[in-house]
């Protein structure tokens, strides 16, 4: 029997050489026809097609997941722009497993998606499905009617009156402050920045925090790091997922859900009364108490603190780490932006959410920072209903299919030259990190666009500039000198749900000899 299979094998694997081939031709041109007949249905055209059949989609499909191990997603973005036809420069399309993808980086076909068109653009099932065991169906995750009802349920939180209050952000910057080294001595200041935005945002949601800055390797930490980890690879690989081992991904899971749960139920334990009564008060009033107000869920609850947990905690640690990388390679921009600081809130005082404001220097030192490293800088929308991006001057719309992903890269977009004034005096190279250009410079709508826009825009912009510009404070009143102690030009970015620095940021700070 052995024989007659070892007889067949040569057979079979010609009979295989010819059809698998065969088979990938057939499915790419019935793929081909479906998407053009119900192109054809709609208004507009294609974008440029980077990919027409099943082997050359894989190859990007899987270049991309190599790509994206390699942390040089951004290289693999541009290059697929390459060959775009001039028509459509900044729109490609390719069809994998039978779904269309549109990749852009048109700031018009943005500003589309997210706002103009915006009821037909969503997150989507798929999107939904796939980070459903984290984030559960909070504000991240839906569309339409839940996802308002989410947005209605969070928005009381960070009204200007709730962020005005300081306190946390001073408890734990000055945890921040004292566990840095002494003058001169390394620290890397990107693990320190996302401990403490940790510890910052758990107390802001829960009225007790972590103590990652205390305790780096809590179960909390590290548990939060694997999910958000694998939760990437779930939404790269979507159509794969099921291949992905998610053990520890669901333990990781569970431990949060295990941190979190206590609060729940003791803050559902309130009698109204009581929960009223709490709600007068600046002080003891959390996100938590704020939720328990409106829903008795404690599922809707729990999937909303995860939500705000994410959005809140890496966004702004990796955005305070970029910035003192790049201060650290301009000292005049940290001693200007230092004079300011002592001239606007003195050497030791805790700045007001005034002072804050006031030190526009601050604000486009940050700005700055999110124009070169968004910290969100892949996103993608699904298509709800047939659609269209719009179409370059004299050009016809791109048709957008039910079901279709749109991709879009804010990093890539931001870092376009011809979307940015010829360089001058007063406009440094858009390469280069340069705070003072934002005081000669405004830019055009939807080129700078890190929060998003539209009725889907970031809910805590005012809370993270607020908390940034409240660390750089401090870090300056105390500190009259930054140097790197790393390969400066070696620097690359990891993208994964956030962009951090991937060599961390090894810095030494200077205290001042002199108190002003
Ligand atoms: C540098 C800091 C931050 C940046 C660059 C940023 C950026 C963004 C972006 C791009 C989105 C849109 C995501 C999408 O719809 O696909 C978003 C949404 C959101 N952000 Fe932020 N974020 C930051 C900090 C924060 C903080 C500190 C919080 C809360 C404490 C927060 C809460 C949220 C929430 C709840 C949403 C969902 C809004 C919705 O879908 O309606 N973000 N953020």
């Amino acid at each position: 029997m052995l024989q007659s299979l070892q007889a067949q094998i040569p057979g079979l694997a010609l009979w295989l050489v010819i059809t698998i081939p065969c088979l990938v031709v057939v499915l790419g041109i019935i793929e081909r026809l479906v998407v053009n007949y119900r192109l054809s249905k709609v208004d507009g055209v294609r974008a440029s097609i980077l990919a027409w059949n099943p082997v050359t989609s894989f190859y990007h499909f899987f270049k991309a997941g190599y790509m994206h191990a390699n942390n040089r997603m951004l290289e693999n973005f541009f290059s697929m722009f390459k060959d775009a036809d001039p028509r459509c420069p900044h729109a490609v399309e390719m069809t994998i497993f039978g779904r269309r993808s549109i990749l852009t980086v048109d700031p018009e076909h943005i500003k589309a998606l997210l706002t103009t068109n915006f009821t037909q653009f969503g997150k989507g099932e798929m999107f939904h499905r796939t980070w459903k065991p984290f984030l559960g169906d909070s504000i991240f995750t839906t569309d339409g009617q839940m996802w308002q009802q989410s947005r209605n349920l969070i928005r009381p939180m960070f009204i200007k009156q709730k962020i005005r209050d300081l306190d946390i952000l001073e408890r734990w910057n000055d945890v921040l402050i004292s566990k840095l080294p002494p003058s001169g001595q390394t620290v890397d200041i990107c693990d320190l920045f996302y401990r403490m935005t940790l510890d910052a945002i758990t107390d802001y949601l829960l009225g007790h925090s972590v103590d990652s800055l205390d305790n780096p390797n809590g179960e909390f930490t590290t548990a939060f790091t694997k999910v958000q980890r694998t939760q990437m690879l779930l939404a790269i690989l979507a159509p794969l997922k099921r291949f992905i081992p998610k053990g520890e991904y669901i333990k990781g899971i569970k431990i949060l859900e295990a941190f979190i749960q206590p609060f729940i139920e003791a803050t559902l334990a309130l009698t109204p009364e009581e929960l009223e009564s709490i709600s007068k008060s600046d002080k003891e009033f959390t996100f938590l108490h704020n939720m328990a107000l409106f829903s008795r869920d404690p599922k809707v609850i729990r999937d909303q603190i995860m939500a705000v947990l994410l959005a809140g905690r890496d966004t702004t640690a990796a955005t305070l780490s970029w910035t003192l990388y790049e201060l650290s390679n301009y000292p005049k921009i940290w001693s200007r932006l230092r004079s300011r600081v002592l001239e606007t809130v003195g050497p030791d005082a805790a700045p007001t959410y005034e002072d804050l404001k006031d030190l526009t220097c601050l604000t486009h030192a940050l700005y700055e920072t999110l124009r070169l490293y968004p910290a969100v800088p892949f996103n993608v929308r699904s298509c709800l209903e047939d659609s269209t991006l719009p179409g370059k001057p004299g050009q016809p719309d791109i048709a957008t299919l039910k079901g279709d992903h749109i991709l879009y890269s804010t990093l890539a977009m931001q870092r376009i030259k011809d979307f940015y004034p010829p360089v001058s005096e007063k406009f440094a190279d858009p390469d280069i990190y340069s705070p003072e250009r934002w005081e000669h410079w405004t830019p055009k709508p939807w080129q700078f666009i890190p929060f998003n826009g539209g009725p889907r825009i970031c809910i805590g912009q005012n809370f993270a500039m607020t908390e940034m510009a409240f660390t750089l404070v401090r870090l300056l009143q105390r500190y009259e000198r930054i140097e790197y102690r790393g390969d400066w030009a070696a620097q690359y970015l990891k993208a994964d749900i956030v962009g951090c620095p991937g060599q961390g940021v090894p810095i030494a700070l200077y205290e001042a000899k002199q108190r002003y």
